[in-house]
């Protein structure tokens, strides 16, 4: 059987882009293959959150994962921390990741634009720790959004690297995955770019938002004075406000406005009244769900433990057998 590792850094609520751009890749995969997810708390510690509220973050965004159906009785949902391997492994890998290469990662980069002032080591490893994440399970594929691509890209050089130096057929070569078509790149509420929890406020809609937290985010959405001939190329904003509703709508209400657009009726209002009560009726279930699996403490700690445990196994094997490869074998 295959397998597919998924994470999630605990930095903030889950929201629509995490959804469509991995978890529901996830929980479409999780029925058929060896499915790996965790909470990558590791990864969060680039930008030094508070004690308490890291923990209370790796508890919610848990809740938020099982809320939206990942089912610990079939897969394995771990936080990473728990596996200490990973952090050997994560070492082993540095070894061979040049610092040249590191420095060429777009994330790097616009990160240390974002934020000189903490242009730590980390950082500049993230992409390391990532592929410990995945080749620790020896995954074959990685359900993430497109701004993971070039993480994927890295882990399956350093996968290639490691193979040639030692001249085995030891780890695979992941893939970003999202069945056979383009990676997703869900757009925010602020006009441009990705609906991210780092961006602007109001540029991302959180899976735990009320409906009414939902209807000003997307009321104050950014649109223009709409077209003013027929069949015009419409602007990055308006295209981010229909890739929105082609994901959470049904293709006649997308059609409707399409036509609209079209023959230059639409009236934006309308348009985002219409995607804030079709997001609010996606999200409504899950909500509830996170309301209740985050009141059960009992219930994650169980989950979390055997899940641990299970990630235990795969981790211990592939670190024993790397070390072996490398040449650090008991006397
Ligand atoms: P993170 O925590 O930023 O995001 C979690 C997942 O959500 C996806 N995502 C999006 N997809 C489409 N459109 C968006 N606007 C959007 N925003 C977020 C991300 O692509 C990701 O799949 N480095 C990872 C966490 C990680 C990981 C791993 C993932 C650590 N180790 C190993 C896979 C395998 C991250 O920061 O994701």
């Amino acid at each position: 059987m295959e397998t597919v590792v998924s994470g999630i850094r605990p930095t903030g609520n889950l929201h629509l882009g995490n959804y469509f751009g991995a978890v529901k890749n996830f929980l479409k995969m999780q029925h058929d293959a060896n499915c790996y997810f965790f909470v990558a708390d590791y990864h969060s510690l680039t930008t030094h959150p508070h004690p308490d509220n890291l923990n209370a973050s790796v508890k919610q965004v848990l809740a938020e994962n099982l809320a939206c159906g990942l089912n610990p009785e079939i897969c394995t949902l771990y936080v990473q921390s728990d596996l200490p391997e990973v952090a050997e492994l994560y070492l082993l890998l540095n070894m061979l990741a040049y610092t040249g290469e590191l420095e060429r990662s777009v994330t790097f980069k616009e990160k240390i634009r974002k934020d000189p002032n903490n242009v730590n080591a980390g950082l500049l490893t993230y992409p390391v720790l990532m592929a410990a994440d995945i080749l620790i399970h020896k995954a074959a594929k990685v359900p993430v959004g497109k701004d993971q691509e070039q993480h994927l890209e890295f882990t399956r050089n350093f996968a290639v690297r490691f193979n040639h130096l030692y001249g085995v057929e030891f780890f695979p070569q992941p893939v970003a995955y999202n069945f056979g078509v383009q990676l997703v790149k869900v757009p925010g509420l602020d006009g441009s770019g990705k609906m991210g929890k780092s961006e602007a406020e109001g540029n991302a809609v959180f899976l735990i938002d009320e409906h009414d937290t939902i209807k000003k985010k997307v009321m104050r959405a950014v649109t223009d004075s709409g077209p003013t001939e027929p069949n015009q190329p419409k602007p990055e904003a308006i295209t981010n406000i229909f890739t929105l509703m082609k994901l959470v709508s049904s293709n006649d209400t997308v059609q409707h406005f399409e036509d609209a657009y079209n023959n230059c009726t639409i009236r934006y209002g309308d348009m985002k009244k219409q995607l804030a009560e079709d997001m609010n009726i996606f999200i409504a279930p899950i909500r509830e769900k996170i309301k209740e699996i985050s009141s059960d403490e009992k219930y994650i700690s169980k989950v979390v433990r055997e899940g641990a445990e299970k990630a235990h196994e795969s981790a211990r094997k592939t670190v024993q057998e790397v070390r072996n490869i490398i040449g650090m074998r008991s006397f």
